[in-house]
């Protein structure tokens, strides 16, 4: 399955309410599934599956014969494609919707050969007159042997042809062939979607090809180096509209077997791979930019949703990005037109198919009126994450998949800076730390982790190629890539790329060939000095896994660095060419002022510039470099210093940078657990949303290990005092709640501040979101709550309501037609602290009636998440395991579920009790969920450990706090 888009919308209420975003590397997995499955439900990733990619790797082809072996033998090369498609809107007799095909391709000989390997997957062919299911004839008077037989492989999924003769070297053939595909509902290939408008059903016939699924609709050599121009024809039906990468040409009408069809033409494409084709029937509009454009830009998607303005955020926004990357990379954009087309069945966020993009319709549709801030940013940087490959990835091509690092940490990089140029008040730059470089540091520092980039031939199959699209391949390549382009300049970078595309356009690159061309800008450019060339810096980030812990001791002037792992007995059992070291660009200040950049390029080094009495030194400036920093103790006291004397001497990135760093380093056992907790006494005095989400992050840990036991209370007092100056704050700023923040990181922040003080019990907060609950419960038809408020507001007075709240909140959900509204009543109702109702909730999940299949884990593990529902959650997947395993047809559910419930286990009790679940499981004969467990025990004596040590010495610390006040 494809994933144009794989990283996951920031979800304010995951966060904030049950600390399945804690960054703390335990939860990190199951972080990763919970944000996954939110914006993909049909395509989950499996948890397990992606950190032990590399076992998948070892399979090998059956034989050796050509047809066995994964990739295309190199002895043909596509030129180009004649297609005609007609996909059926209604089911056939058999109650199935199919697509029938013509298709012709052009080919080159380049080596002499008597085997045509083509790709082809789940197609019936017609046989021709020679009882043959290809018909081969040569191009341009040239003759073509005779077909001894045609075969398919299902496994490697080719369709053979073996010839009489062999084919001549330098000669072009014409193989044609007639099929018919199942249009299916799998999200993959052609496939069907299907929605209801004015209570009738509506087929919508559209395409996922990434990786490896243009093969599901025709013949093809379906590789992305495999270039050629593709010729497209559509048949549909009366009513409909049909769109592909390129211009429609034309549409007649004609009668095939007395059926009244639509043919339309396309503009041939640009030569292109396979898997950026695509091609939607449906019944959809669209609005389209003004004709002053030179390039047509068009939104389409669901009548209802482009008549009620759905679509015209994205049409603002989507030209002024446009201009804006033809601008950064100095290259037009090549293609006439730009469709955005929103799918109501969608497995990723987004895919950049060439000309014609498709998004879910959380993707591209922004509806002011019930839609949050983050709705909208999500809009806007998934649009310029897909218009980024335009350039790269659809006009330059990896050359194959192991380079997809490139191509997605690219296009998750500058999608900032597109989305900065659209909507330049917003500072969205900044969360690229939160969103990407956090993220990737949490998965990174895991010895499961794996090197970004990977050897050709260890990706082969089609679920290798899958595997690869991770959170390393996305959020680490965007911050390898940021930070090499502040170690080169902006404007080296770019002029590098200009270069690099230029060179390279319609054919296909490794990763070396972009280094190459930022080497020969370097090399002109005498006002950039680097230690070595960027060849050798950057391997040291892509071909091992993990990145440095840079330690600077002020005392004596030391600098060296070590392979940060999060778990301090964790054992590295990958060798590395360069032995866990990297080349560092240590950008720093020393009190304030801005001391440039040093390279570290050994493991110990000597900076007699760092070493000071009376300074502080600051490292690694904005957090452009990809490695934490730690300091000798008396430069941290240094810094906890300037902090509570006047924290905006420090940017608000290395304020939450410093935050990050201290609870990382503590848990990994490398500083002391209360130096970490310092970071955060400055909060009192904080305003600020990125280091109070920084804190928020590393806290929720805090919480889940401490919300039922006597460490509660101080925990609750001390936060209490930095929330209230920011609730004192946050009160003043929006008029006493009845505005909105007027900058927008306020209004992300604005969600922090409620959150954190009704969790800690801060004067007016519960008060404030009972108020707004039940002025929507006496008028439901207008709900008073800020959208970007609601998970936190509904969550809060229902936890301080009774029934009538929770039953409130229960009938809207039932009632809510839009997607992101029950997802965050789905979240509020777990809220309640009625154990009743939290048993009767739980019960729900039982019934398809109550709440959706998709929804159960959702629900559970929420439950789970409060403090009441806990043990009430535990007892009901224990009482109901068999038949929740039943449901889902996958381990990996059963996982997520398992580890969403024992996320706050921290007692030998807790422990007990799992290890006698993974016996009783055992002993019934399931197989699968016991990895989960193992992986459930194996957190569960990482917390028991972690209480353990820390609890006492948190709690001295919290109460010594309080003394203090
Ligand atoms: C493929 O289609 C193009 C455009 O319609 C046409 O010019 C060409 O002759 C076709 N090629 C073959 C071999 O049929
Ligand atoms: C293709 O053939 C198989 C085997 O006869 C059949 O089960 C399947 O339904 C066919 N698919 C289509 C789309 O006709
Ligand atoms: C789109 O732009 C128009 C004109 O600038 C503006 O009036 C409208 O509010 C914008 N729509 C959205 C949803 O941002
Ligand atoms: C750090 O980022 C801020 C924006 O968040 C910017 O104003 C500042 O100049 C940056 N500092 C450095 C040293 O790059
Ligand atoms: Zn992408």
């Amino acid at each position: 399955m494809g994933k144009g888009f794989y990283i996951s919308k920031p979800t304010g209420f995951v966060l904030l309410g049950l600390g399945a975003g804690a960054v703390l590397t335990i939860l990190t997995l199951s972080v990763v599934y919970t944000q996954e499955k939110r914006k993909n439900e049909a395509n989950s990733i499996d948890e397990t599956r992606m950190v032990m990619t590399t076992a998948a790797y070892s399979t090998s082809a059956p034989s050796n014969k050509p047809w066995d072996k994964y990739r295309l033998p190199d002895t043909l090369r596509p030129e180009y494609y004649n297609v005609t498609l007609w996909p059926r809107l209604v089911a056939d007799k058999q109650g199935m919707y199919i697509f029938t095909g013509k298709s012709g391709v052009a080919f080159k000989c380049v080596k002499e050969t008597n085997l045509i390997i083509i790709h082809s997957n789940k197609l019936n062919f017609t046989l021709t007159s020679e009882m043959h299911h290809a018909k081969l004839t040569g191009l341009e008077g040239t003759h073509a042997p005779a077909v001894l037989k045609t075969w398919f492989q299902t496994q490697t999924q080719f369709m053979v042809i073996q010839l009489k003769e062999n084919l001549q070297v330098g000669k072009s053939y014409w193989l044609y062939t007639e099929f018919r595909g199942e249009l299916s509902d799998d999200l993959g290939g052609f496939y069907r979607s299907e929605y209801v408008e004015n209570g009738v059903k509506k087929v919508v016939a559209t395409t996922q090809m990434q990786p490896t699924a243009a093969r599901n609709a025709f013949p093809c050599f379906d590789e992305p180096s495999m270039k050629a121009i593709f010729h497209l024809t559509l048949l549909h039906p009366p009513g409909t509209v049909a769109l592909a990468n390129g211009m429609e040409l034309g549409t007649e009408s004609m009668t095939i077997n007395n059926q009244e069809v639509l043919l339309t033409r396309f503009e041939p494409t640009e030569k292109m791979s396979t898997y950026l084709l695509a091609f939607v029937v449906s019944e959809f509009i669209n609005i389209r930019s003004p004709p002053e454009a030179n390039v047509l830009i068009r939104i389409w998607g669901r009548r209802e949703a482009i008549a009620n303005g759905q679509g015209d955020y994205a049409l603002n926004v989507t030209f002024p990005i446009l201009k804006y990357f033809e601008k950064y990379y100095n290259t037009k954009y090549p293609l006439s037109k730009s469709d955005q087309i929103a799918l109501p069945d969608f497995a990723a966020g987004a895919m950049e198919n060439w000309g014609l993009v498709t998004y879910r319709e959380t993707s591209l549709f922004y509806d002011p009126k019930v839609s949050s801030n983050e709705d909208r940013e999500w809009v806007v940087t998934v649009i310029t994450h897909e218009l980024a490959h335009m350039w790269f990835g659809n006009l330059v091509t990896m050359r194959w998949w192991n380079d997809l690092w490139l191509n997605e940490g690219f296009a998750s990089y500058v999608s900032y800076l597109g989305a900065d140029y659209a909507e330049p008040t917003w500072n969205i730059k900044d969360l690229m730390v939160l969103q990407q470089v956090q993220r990737a540091f949490a998965v990174d520092a895991l010895v499961s982790s794996h090197p970004l980039s990977s050897r050709e031939d260890e990706v082969i199959t089609p679920d290798q190629i899958d595997e690869l699209f991770d959170t390393i391949t996305y959020s680490k390549g965007a911050a390898i890539l940021r930070m090499l382009s502040e170690f080169l300049s902006e404007s080296v970078f770019a002029k590098g790329l200009h270069n690099y595309l230029h060179e390279y356009a319609y054919s296909n690159t490794v990763h070396t060939d972009l280094w190459k061309k930022l080497q020969e800008v370097v090399d002109a450019d005498s006002s950039i000095q680097l230690p070595a060339s960027v060849n050798e810096i950057m391997n040291r980030w892509i071909l091992q896994m993990g990145f440095p812990v840079v330690t600077i001791d002020t005392q004596t002037g030391s600098i060296s660095q070590q392979h940060f792992l999060i778990d301090p007995e964790a054992v590295v059992d990958k060798p590395s060419d360069y032995n866990y070291e990297w080349f560092v660009p240590i950008t720093w200040m020393k009190n304030g002022s801005n001391m440039g950049q040093h390279w570290l390029l050994t493991k110990t080094a000597s900076y007699e510039p760092m070493k000071t009495d009376t300074d502080w030194v600051l490292a690694n400036l904005n957090v452009t470099g990809y490695y934490r920093v730690n300091y000798d103790s008396h430069n941290w006291e240094r810094l906890l210093t300037q902090l509570t004397s006047d924290h905006k001497v420090i940017s608000v990135l290395n304020r939450a940078q410093i935050i990050d760093d201290a609870f990382h380093l503590a848990r990994a056992e490398i500083i002391n657990i209360t130096l970490a907790l310092r970071t955060t006494q400055y909060l009192s005095e904080e305003k600020e949303y990125i280091p109070w989400e920084s804190a928020i992050r590393n806290l929720e840990y805090f919480f889940l290990m401490f919300d039922r036991s006597e460490v509660f209370g101080p925990l609750q007092t001390y936060l209490r005092g930095k929330a209230q100056p920011l609730f004192d704050h946050f009160k003043v700023i929006t008029s006493n709640w009845t505005q909105k923040p007027p900058r927008y990181m306020d209004q992300y922040n604005q969600q922090n501040v409620i959150s954190m003080a009704c969790k800690t019990g801060v004067k007016g907060c519960s008060e404030l979101t009972r108020m707004w609950y039940r002025q929507w419960m006496k008028k439901p038809d207008s709900n008073p709550i800020p959208p970007h408020l609601k998970p936190i507001v509904y969550c809060n007075a229902i936890a301080t309501g009774g029934v009538e709240e929770w039953d409130f909140g229960w009938k809207m959900f039932k009632n809510s037609t839009i997607g992101g509204e029950a997802e965050k009543l789905l979240f509020g109702l777990s809220c309640t602290k009625v154990p009743w109702l939290l048993n009767r909730y739980l019960e729900y999940t039982m019934d398809p009636n109550q709440i959706r299949k998709q929804d159960i884990i959702f629900t559970i593990v929420y439950v789970a998440s409060n403090e009441i529902g806990q043990p009430l959650a535990w007892d009901f997947i224990r009482a109901n395991w068999e038949s929740i395993i039943k449901d889902f047809e996958g381990g990996s559910f059963f996982g997520s579920l398992i580890l969403g419930v024992i996320k706050k286990f921290s007692t030998k009790f807790e422990l007990q009790q799992l290890q006698r679940f993974k016996e009783d499981i055992a002993a019934s004969g399931f197989s699968f969920g016991t990895h989960a467990i193992e992986q459930a025990i194996e957190r569960t004596k990482a917390n028991i450990k972690w209480v353990s040590e820390n609890k006492a010495q948190v709690m001295n610390w919290l109460i010594e706090q309080s003394v203090s006040l």
